[in-house]
């Protein structure tokens, strides 16, 4: 089994400074200083590392961005914002692995010149805002933090910020806004953070995940990275196993793992013993997969070519017996809930939505309603600062087309079958 992150059971708590020196910490900055920045942006490029957060953007190219930038300061950002329901695994790297999170940031603050980092960590994480501080002091106390780090001209400071836990707060945009002090909100784009970020300079915003990576591909080399996970997509990857399974909780396994491994080996299968019904892949924004799907890789390409995504990698296994009408319900309130009010568009577009999907829940919603939401989704793309806009589309034109019959009960019958059942 390949750990690259998370090299350590949770059974073995925090990483301690000496834990991760006796696992080659910190060698990687040793190995770095003696390269010139271009060499270890080279490096993470070569490695086919892409964002961990969701999107799953080339890091060396989003780092090449910044490195080329002239204008002074430059910033780091570790996005540990986490709001996407369900998902555990930044929290895991924070809590398990906080020493090389903060190795892979010193790494990318040195490849593109950036002279400050902040970590920003979601409040309700409490754990992982203080073995991150933990670690930033003891690495400051070793030399690795701070001024002329091991007695090179490179100097980088870092310090936590704590994110607040709406869900548009970990958008990169939002990051930035909420550090300089305003109201965690998306900016419109362009320009990009990597021209102009925090404080209108060029900034990276990464995956805390992301950057958890860097430390293992700048000693080892992109080839190791390589060896394992797909072509298009390499490495390990943090997967969230829900609730429901034998054995919920994070995982780090190839990129390219079948979803039938994961849920049946890894998950240990549905605790209550009922067969698998449908299964979200990445978040409550991927599209509806069903068992027939099981088999797939859990990797962008593999995930796309079915109609869903890869995202941060959070699963949510739906069983035999649920209704589909109702976990889609659920979320289109949290997409609506969650619309941060600065877009009308987006405002107009998650609300309609949760209403049409709020009639049809309630058995008071007629065919006509479900065909407005593809239209609605095709209006409201692109009319906002940030994707949440169309994130509720995937997964209800999935579930309206994998489950028809769901949605065909609740028009019938003017009822939920679960209420059906239990009444
Ligand atoms: C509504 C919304 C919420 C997001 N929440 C997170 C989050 O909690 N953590 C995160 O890393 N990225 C989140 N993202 C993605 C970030 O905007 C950004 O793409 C990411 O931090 C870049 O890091 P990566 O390239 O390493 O994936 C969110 C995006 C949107 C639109």
């Amino acid at each position: 089994m390949v750990h690259m992150v998370l090299t350590r059971g949770p059974e073995a708590g925090a990483q301690t400074f000496d834990d991760y020196i006796a696992e080659g910490g910190y060698q990687a900055l040793k190995k770095a200083l003696a390269q010139t920045p271009a060499q270890v942006l080279d490096a993470v490029t070569a490695s086919g590392l892409r964002g961990r957060g969701g999107a799953g953007f080339p890091c060396g190219l989003k780092w090449s961005l910044t490195a080329k930038e002239e204008a002074t300061p430059k910033y780091v950002v570790a996005n540990g914002g986490e709001d996407e329901p369900g998902s555990l695994k930044d929290h895991a790297v924070m809590e398990r692995s906080p020493h090389r999170l903060l190795e892979g940031v010193i790494l990318a603050a040195y490849a593109v010149g950036a002279s400050e980092a902040i970590m920003y960590i979601n409040s309700e994480c409490e754990e992982g805002i203080a073995q991150v501080e933990g670690a930033i002091a003891a690495a400051t106390s070793a030399g690795y933090l701070g001024e002329r780090i091991l007695g090179s001209s490179f100097s980088i400071s870092a310090r936590v910020h704590h994110a607040s836990q709406e869900y548009v707060a970990g958008e990169d945009t939002s990051a930035l806004e909420s550090i300089e002090g305003r109201a965690a909100k998306p900016r419109e784009k362009p320009p990009f953070p990597t021209t102009a970020g925090l404080y209108g300079k060029p900034t990276v915003v990464n995956n805390v995940e992301t950057f958890a990576y860097v430390p293992s591909i700048v000693l080892n080399g992109p080839e190791l990275f390589r060896s394992v996970g797909t072509e298009d997509n390499p490495g390990t990857m943090l997967f969230t196993l829900p609730p429901n399974l034998n054995r919920p909780g994070v995982v780090e396994l190839p990129v390219g793992t079948s979803l039938r491994e994961l849920i049946e080996v890894h998950g240990g299968g549905l605790a209550s013993g009922r067969a698998v019904k449908a299964v979200l892949p990445g978040g409550p924004s991927s599209g509806f997969l069903k068992p027939v799907d099981l088999d797939v890789a859990m990797d962008r390409k593999a995930l796309q070519e079915r109609g869903s995504t890869l995202g941060c990698g959070v699963l949510r296994v739906i069983e035999e017996g649920q209704c589909i009408v109702e976990i889609v319900d659920e979320i289109a309130q949290f997409f609506a809930r969650e619309s941060c009010g600065q877009c009308p568009t987006c405002m107009m577009a998650t609300g309609t939505l949760s209403r049409i999907i709020g009639q049809i829940q309630k058995g008071s919603g007629a065919q006509a309603l479900l065909d407005q939401i593809p239209k609605l989704g095709a209006f409201a793309k692109g009319k906002g600062f940030c994707s949440l806009i169309t994130m509720p589309i995937p997964p209800l034109t999935s579930a309206i087309a994998l489950f028809p019959e769901d949605f065909a009960y609740h028009i019938e019958h003017h009822v939920c079958p679960m209420d059906a059942v239990s009444s």
